[in-house]
């Protein structure tokens, strides 16, 4: 848009002025009064009616519904005995970051308030390529084997013949694929419903490599973000009846508070723990269904990161951005999570469909520097195509020079063959501290209350099972979810079971 005080001239997309935007061209017979004829030289018409269908791209096809805004992070704390990637190479160091906190089952236009996970993303542009954290706002995920990613996400999206979602096939997957009961447990608990975006925490969730390629070590870490504005959230009751009056609630409350200079703030953390230490640790470091409790591994603080402005347009700054756990840097590299190494093919491979080939030229998602002649041509290219540069490997025209080793993926450790789906009484014990601390808190109630306001939807026979699985975290967990749910049984729902099936 122009930034000069007269007002533009509309014209067409090619440049042309045009007298007025409001009419078409009309062929007007001698003898009739109205009426007429379309031409089909009235470009303004044609492109105006043509171009409209095409505005949409594919929402994604989770985390559809999102608040994103630019922002800045600064390295407070010295990690350079950790990692040598240059972005936190000095304390004061800024990079410019794109964030993106969405919910995940929703489509584009659903409610901000819903029970649901947060999806936290955040680009940071730095000096040697684009270091992507893809994560949530709760520490663990439901299921660790990626083949269950589709399966997870339609049981909790619409049924396929009812097109409304549907607490029997919502709770019939977990209840077959118990290692989300963690998760569950969270998401059900006082913080499945965050009071705004500005009070959700960002966890990297998977175990990642922070290492020194030149000296070869590394540590394994786990990613904490923590709001400044604290963890707040809304109770069932609160976030219902925001669903209808505003479902744009947080959306709206994260536009309005970057406008008003009230920036939400972050402080990043790392858990660090030494590889030899992983081979005997009491938990599989893989699993992204179990945390580090924080006694053993406490955060260290490492800087903090400000959203300071909003898009100037959604679509192309936040629609249009594609996030990737595989967006890595020199002296940062993945675990051995098979959870994280599908995710790190799914993205781009999503974003090649869904905004299309040459995403990454897009501004939203450009890298500082880019060179990287070997991928050439494919639709909308605009960067210039590498010009004349050979786009073949290992040309005798044009040398390249090559970059630092990834940090290293030799480093074997813990149960990684036995690292299956199989769940044993292990997935039940840290759903089962934090029953303890759900109790401590005086958060069980509400977890009750929570789990049972959405369980009572579902057929009897998946509730059934349903009690089953948390009666393995807790007996006492068991009975009082039976008791809810006979109160709450008079009042039933007439919500449409996902049983039938011819
Ligand atoms: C979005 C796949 C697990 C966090 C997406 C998208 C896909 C996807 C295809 C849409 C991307 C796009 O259209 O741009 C998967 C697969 C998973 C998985 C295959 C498991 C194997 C997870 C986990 C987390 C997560 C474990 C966090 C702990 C996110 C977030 C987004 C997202 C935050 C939204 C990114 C954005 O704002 O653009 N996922 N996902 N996903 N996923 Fe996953």
């Amino acid at each position: 848009m122009s930034n000069s005080t007269e007002p533009p001239v509309y014209t067409l997309a090619e440049g042309r002025p045009v007298q007025d935007p409001t009419t078409q061209v009309v062929l007007r017979g001698p003898k009739v009064r109205g009426g007429g004829l379309a031409l089909l030289e009235d470009t303004q018409l044609i492109e105006t009616l043509a171009h409209f269908p095409r505005e949409r791209i594919p929402e994604r096809v989770v985390h559809a519904k999102a608040a994103g805004a630019w922002g800045e992070f600064e390295v407070t704390h010295d990690i350079t005995d950790i990692t040598s990637a240059k972005l936190f190479n000095e304390v004061g160091k800024k990079t410019k970051v794109l964030a993106r906190i969405s919910t995940v089952a929703g489509e584009k236009g659903s409610s901000d308030t819903a029970r649901d996970i947060r999806g936290w993303a955040v680009k940071f542009f730095t000096e040697e390529g684009n270091y992507d954290i893809v994560g949530n706002d709760l520490p663990v995920f439901f299921i660790r084997d990626p083949i269950k990613f589709p399966s997870l996400n339609r049981s909790h999206k619409r049924h396929p013949q009812t097109n409304v979602p549907d607490a029997s096939m919502f709770w019939d997957f977990h209840n077959n694929n118990q290692e989300g009961v963690h998760c569950l447990m969270q998401l059900f608990g006082g913080r499945g419903v965050p009071a705004s975006l500005r009070n959700v925490n960002g966890f990297g969730n998977h175990t990642f490599k922070y290492g020194k390629p030149e000296d070869g070590t590394f540590k394994y870490v786990k990613i904490h973000f923590k709001p400044e504005a604290g963890i707040k959230n809304l109770t069932d009751e609160e976030s219902v009846r925001l669903a209808g009056e505003e479902p744009d609630y947080h959306v709206k409350d994260m536009y309005n508070a970057i406008e008003r200079g009230e920036y939400p703030v972050w402080t990043m953390y790392l858990q660090v723990m030494d590889p030899k230490e992983a081979e005997t640790y009491r938990w599989n470091i893989f699993d992204i269904t179990k945390t580090w409790p924080h006694k053993d591994y406490p955060l260290i603080p490492v800087g903090k990161l400000t959203l300071n402005k909003n898009p100037d347009n959604f679509f192309q700054d936040i629609e249009q951005a594609a996030f990737s756990p595989s967006n890595l840097v020199p002296g940062i590299g993945p675990s051995a999570d098979i959870m994280l190494h599908a995710r790190m093919f799914s993205y781009p491979d999503a974003a090649r469909y869904r905004v299309g080939p040459n995403y990454q030229q897009l501004p939203c998602n450009r890298a500082l520097h880019v060179y990287s002649p070997y991928q050439r041509d494919g639709p909308m290219r605009i960067d210039g195509n590498y010009g004349g540069d050979p786009d073949y490997v290992r040309s005798s025209f044009r040398k390249i020079q090559t970059g630092p080793a990834d940090v290293a993926h030799d480093e074997w450790v813990g149960k990684v063959s036995a690292y299956t789906s199989d769940v044993t009484d292990e997935d039940f014990e840290q759903p089962r501290d934090l029953w303890k601390i759900f109790k401590k808190n005086g958060e069980d109630k509400e977890f009750i209350h929570n789990l049972c306001g959405h369980l009572k939807n579902a057929v009897s026979e998946v509730q059934k099972e349903t009690i089953k699985m948390f009666a393995r975290v807790d007996e006492e967990i068991g009975k009082l979810i039976e008791q809810r749910l006979k109160e709450l049984d008079h009042k039933k729902s007439d919500h449409m079971p996902s049983k039938k099936s011819k």
